[in-house]
């Protein structure tokens, strides 16, 4: 007979939330049976677009990584060309920059934030730098007003990767409202989802143009043929395109999911992470960013241990049944981004004490204790 005691629940260190809604809005998208790219993507872009401040030009695309990449080709950069991006981020930020055939160059990050170092970006840009792809890390701004003075001297394009951003205000405007190409990402366990997706965020018309087309292979004004119904028999292409548009069945979810930010996801993510704040305040070896929660709408709660005592933690929440992660294992330690050549010893030294607690609309007070139970009995002494 087995009397070893089961498991405690499993804490999930992040996930999707789905109610009733949602399930509805995408079945009835299932149930019209126009699944592809057509008036459920034209109506998500247009409730963006309005979240936003009604301003800016946004375009939806199949994910978070496509949107960075469609944004960086929209920009014009391609082989020769540098783009400036800090080393602490998902590969996807980099690997959207390779994927035009420019160059994604790792920067430096700050200890408070994770953020970009403007600093180290400004000694890092040379003749061929073109653009510069600062992260909002952990939903954080960090320093963009430093990053667009940098690129108004340069006269670089910024591509702002706001994949853990949308739903956050920064000065009291929310990301996305204001800058010069901004992305987000709806994947699974972003602050909404789509299932999967993406959007891209611009006031420049031919950044917008370029989007629109090279989600559906360059195929030139197909996204308006599609939001009328039709299809596009006789066309041009100009450019290189991708096939990377949303469908219908994502941004049906993605508007439900819209609708649920401001009520569900956005003040409980805040809560929690507040909670964190409060909980884990005067513990030894362990800090966190201590962001302005409220305006910034968390979609990771990294913590950094210190002393070597990262793994140690790890270890005991696995033990208890309890998730986490690692956000994330710098970009330049890669070996296709040139497997640790540039040292950037703050992204490093961040990267050997970070570790990520569950964080999701989900997770409830009585899970969240039982994490922190975990840091106290093996940080307090
Ligand atoms: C910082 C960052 N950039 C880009 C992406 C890519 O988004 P997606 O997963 O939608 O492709 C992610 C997703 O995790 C991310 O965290």
């Amino acid at each position: 007979m087995n009397t070893a005691a089961p498991p405690p629940p499993l804490v999930r260190v992040s996930r999707s939330s789905i109610n009733e809604e949602d399930v509805a809005a995408v079945a009835a998208t299932l149930r019209r049976a126009f699944l592809g790219m057509g008036t459920e993507v034209d109506a998500f872009e247009k409730e963006l677009a309005q979240f936003l401040g009604g301003e800016r030009q946004v375009m939806c695309v199949s994910t978070g990584t496509a949107a960075l990449h469609l944004a960086v080709q929209a920009c014009g950069l391609g082989p020769g060309d540098e783009v400036l991006a800090p080393a602490l981020t998902f590969v996807a930020s980099f690997q959207a920059i390779s994927a035009t055939g420019a160059t994604p160059v790792a920067c430096d990050v700050l200890g408070d934030s994770g953020c970009l170092d403007p600093a180290d970006a400004a000694r890092r840009v040379t003749a061929r730098t073109k653009a510069i792809m600062p992260v909002h890390y952990a939903s954080g701004p960090g320093r963009l007003e430093d990053v667009y003075a940098l690129a108004r001297q340069h006269g670089l394009r910024v591509i702002e990767d706001a994949a853990h951003a949308f739903g956050c205000l920064h000065n009291g405007v929310k990301v996305g409202a204001v800058g010069d190409v901004v992305c987000f990402s709806f994947d699974g366990i972003k602050n909404i989802t789509a299932g999967e997706g993406g959007a891209v965020v611009t006031s420049d018309p031919l950044v917008a143009e370029r989007v629109r087309n090279a989600r559906l292979l360059g195929v030139e004004k197909d996204t308006e043929k599609r939001y009328a119904g039709q299809r596009s028999w006789e066309f041009d292409v100009i450019a290189q395109g991708w096939r990377c548009h949303m469908s219908n069945i994502n941004a049906a979810l993605g508007r439900s999911q819209l609708r649920r930010l401001p009520g569900e996801f956005a003040p409980r993510r805040v809560q929690l992470a507040r909670r964190y704040g409060e909980l884990l305040d005067g513990l030894p070896r362990l800090r966190h960013l201590n962001l302005d929660y409220g305006p910034i709408v968390p979609h990771i709660f990294p913590v950094f241990i210190s002393d070597g005592c990262r793994d140690t933690v790890r270890e005991a929440l696995r033990a208890e049944n309890i998730e986490s992660g690692i956000h994330y294992k710098p970009s330049h330690l890669l070996s296709f981004y040139g497997g640790g050549r540039a040292r950037l010893p703050v992204a490093e030294e961040l990267y050997a004490q970070m570790l990520s607690l569950p964080l999701h609309y989900e997770l409830t007070d009585a899970e969240q204790d039982r994490v922190v139970e975990v840091l106290r009995g093996c940080l307090t002494p």
